[in-house]
């Protein structure tokens, strides 16, 4: 694999497109919104130089990183690419048309991931005609820090799509972690009941966030508690999670906090939008 696709230039997309290229790939980074597309050069730029401050990058590596990177808002800038990792909106309906137009520009040969968070694979592949090239390939955030790359097989997934796409995780420098297409796979499977039950905890008065969050810090040495990570991931889309979890098993353990639901409905989505549990 040569040539990579990243569709979508949000914090995913836009981490996924510095790490390939960092990596020595060509990548072509694709948004239907031009306004998305223009922020991702700035954001791209900022996290280089971060890293080139610490000395993880040759500062005169940066410039021919970043030339290794063009960008579009047509789709067609993927049609020669060997492998096309999607990081679009976490919604399967917009998956879905995603990967319709998708199929229908890219080559045959072409390997298609999506980094979804928790929606089923095998729904998605059904979207297209390569059920046996689609794979799931769940990067974590920031990309260009975390190791992991959990490898999603679909109920199709071929070995030789399984294969390239593990040795493809390795070349960008991530650990390949295999697992089946069941709701939330292990990662959210496992991360959002604690997220949700750290809520449940404000929401019945056992502890401020504060302290939650020390209690994970100091007792467990996580690097953030689960309510400040919370806020990282963004609240809807722990909500959003959550829904497919308790959707996917319909089991009830699954079930949102009415204080997370709550939290979205006024707009406190975390980091992104200035405030959640906490301010920023
Ligand atoms: N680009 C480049 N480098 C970055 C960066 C970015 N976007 N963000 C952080 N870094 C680097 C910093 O330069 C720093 O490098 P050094 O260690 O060499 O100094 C290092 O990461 C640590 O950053 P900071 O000093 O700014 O802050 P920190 O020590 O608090 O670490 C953190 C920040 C890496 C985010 C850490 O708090 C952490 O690991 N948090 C947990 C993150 C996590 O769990 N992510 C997964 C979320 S779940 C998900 O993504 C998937 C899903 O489906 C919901």
């Amino acid at each position: 694999m040569q040539s990579i696709a990243v569709i979508g230039a949000g914090t995913m997309g836009c981490g996924i497109a510095q790490v390939a290229a960092t990596t020595g790939f060509s990548v072509k980074l694709v948004d239907v919104a031009p306004g998305v597309l223009e922020k991702s050069g700035q954001r791209i730029s900022e996290s280089l130089q971060r890293l080139a401050k610490k000395g993880v990058l040759e500062t005169s590596a940066v410039d021919a990183i970043q030339k290794r990177i063009s960008a579009s808002t047509d789709f067609g800038l993927a049609r020669d690419a060997d492998i096309v990792i999607e990081a679009v909106f976490e919604d399967e309906s917009v998956k879905r048309q995603t990967w319709q137009n998708l199929d229908a520009i890219c080559g045959d040969k072409a390997i298609f991931a999506t980094n979804t968070s928790s929606i089923s694979i095998t729904q998605l592949a059904s979207a297209t005609k390569r059920p046996e090239r689609f794979i799931g390939m769940h990067f974590f955030n920031p990309v260009p820090v975390m190791k992991l790359v959990e490898v999603i097989r679909g109920n199709r997934t071929s070995d030789a799509t399984c294969a390239s796409v593990t040795e493809l995780a390795t070349k960008m420098g991530k650990t390949p972690i295999e697992v089946n297409d069941y709701p939330g796979f292990v990662s959210n499977r496992v991360l959002m009941p604690l997220i949700n039950e750290a809520i449940f905890a404000v929401y019945e008065g056992v502890a401020k966030p504060e302290a939650i969050d020390e209690v994970f810090k100091l007792g467990m040495a996580h690097p953030m508690g689960p309510l400040t990570l919370a806020d990282f991931i963004g609240l809807d889309v722990c909500l959003n999670i959550l829904e497919v979890l308790q959707k996917g098993f319909g089991d009830p353990k699954y079930r949102p906090c009415p204080l997370l639901r709550q939290m979205v409905a006024a707009g406190k989505l975390g980091r992104k939008s200035g405030q959640g549990f906490y301010k920023y």
